[in-house]
């Protein structure tokens, strides 16, 4: 059965009220003593809880007296969560620590002055040698760093069912080229029996989907380009992908709406559908089904963007008046360890931030990610906070949201015009 949308929205709201009393009595004034720390996330549930809950583990093991209190709110991508602890900040009550993505994100709280300078505990910690430069960038504002990486996802990733395929006579391990060579395929699975077999979720789901099409049609240097203003939104390579994107939502379920990713994600498991664009933490869903990488499914980079690392990382972050500031840091130490990311990141189908790591002790599919990192030229996420601001990726989540209803081309590409300039002036 799938899990509706509306279902989990209200498991947000349940989230809500427990993270409001989580702490009994935890506000900033009156609970600064206790040894606890409330964690704000979104891993509330299925495969990311899974990996929450070794990373817990680590940290249980790790700081046996700290009580670790779980404020995650449900929805796929903070779709609900970050709205939440907008919320609690606005009304200066933050939790101890909170997950953000590295990049455009992170430097919203940054530069609204939400969040401590770890600067001097990443030095204490050795963290400035054992993250990629790069990836600290990502976390930096005016030379000071402000969160701790857990994990590296890659957004840019086609599940393969293989089943599917090989009974519509294509080869599962050959990647289309481009996406017009996968419209082809797409047709031919169709023709063999399957009605949809694209799976697709709700508007976040959506919103990745046409970022990595962009990515596809663009090229790496042309999308990184529409972050900077250097690729104009209103070019021709942007209407060939919202044409691409009209096109391959002729082939998704007609639910799509009102599903999140692991509802989507399940179709493909359950053999219902042939693909399914998803950043990798479906490999932990794909894990826990017991299916085996390379037999019952495959992954191959979204057509057309072969050699492109579509990045994203989650991170945790020491807000401007957590109540625990000590077991905070605490937390934010077994997220830099090395046990914590081996155990986090094996459970949810990442791979470490660190470079200290060794591929062989990961499983094939990380592995390829883990090559794949070091080779190929790294873009951010738009749908995972590296690329835009959460205000500007909200716009074009909307407007992203509004085409798959009305498929109409020109207001999209308007409306994505008018949020690049509403965001780089
Ligand atoms: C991303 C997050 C991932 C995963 C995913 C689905 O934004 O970085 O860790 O949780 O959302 O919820």
């Amino acid at each position: 059965m799938r899990k509706p949308v509306s279902l989990i929205a209200g498991a947000a709201i349940l989230g809500l009220a427990l993270a409001g009393c989580s702490g009994g009595g935890d506000t900033p004034s009156d609970s600064g003593g206790a040894n606890e720390v409330e964690v704000f996330t979104w891993w509330s549930s299925g495969s990311e809880k899974v990996g929450l809950d070794a990373l817990v583990k680590v940290f249980n093991e790790q700081y046996p007296d700290i009580e670790f209190i779980n404020a995650s709110v449900a929805g796929g991508a903070g779709s609900n969560a970050k709205a939440a602890l907008a919320s609690r900040l606005e009304a200066g009550d933050p939790p101890d620590t909170f997950q953000a993505h590295a990049g455009a994100e992170l430097t919203d709280y940054i530069e609204a002055g939400q969040l401590q300078d770890l600067s001097s505990f990443f030095d204490d910690e050795g963290f400035t040698e054992v993250f990629p430069e790069s990836l600290i960038q990502l976390l930096t504002v005016d030379d000071a760093i402000y969160s701790v990486p857990s994990n590296i996802h890659r957004a840019n990733v086609v599940w393969v069912n293989t089943g599917i395929l090989e009974n519509a006579g294509i080869d599962p391990k050959k990647a289309p080229a481009d996406i017009d060579a996968w419209i082809s395929d797409l047709e031919k699975v169709k023709a063999s029996g399957v009605e949809a077999p694209l799976a697709l979720g709700t508007e976040w789901t959506q919103m990745q989907l046409f970022e990595t099409v962009l990515l596809a049609d663009l090229g790496a240097d042309g999308y990184t380009g529409l972050w900077t203003g250097d690729t104009s939104w209103d070019s021709d390579g942007v209407t060939t992908a919202i044409d691409h994107y009209s096109t391959l939502l002729d082939f998704v379920n007609s639910d799509y709406t009102g599903l999140d990713w692991d509802a989507a994600t399940q179709i493909l498991i359950d053999g219902q559908a042939a693909y399914n664009v998803m950043g990798d933490w479906a490999e932990a869903a794909f894990a826990q089904a017991g299916l085996t990488y390379d037999n019952e499914y495959t992954t191959w980079p979204v057509p057309g963007t072969e050699g492109i690392f579509d990045f994203l990382a989650d991170s945790f972050t020491l807000p401007v008046g957590a109540p625990h500031e000590e077991p905070a840091k605490d937390w934010l130490r077994t997220v830099g360890s090395a046990d914590g990311q081996q155990a986090f990141n094996l459970a949810k189908g990442s791979i470490p931030a660190r470079t200290d790591i060794d591929a062989a002790d990961y499983p094939p599919y990380q592995q390829t990610a883990i090559k794949a990192y070091a080779d190929d030229v790294i873009v951010s996420s738009l749908a995972h906070g590296a690329a835009a601001s959460i205000a500007w990726s909200g716009d074009i989540s909307s407007a992203v949201g509004r085409f798959g209803s009305d498929k109409d081309v020109a207001a999209l590409q308007s409306a994505l015009v008018d949020a690049a300039q509403k965001a780089l002036g």
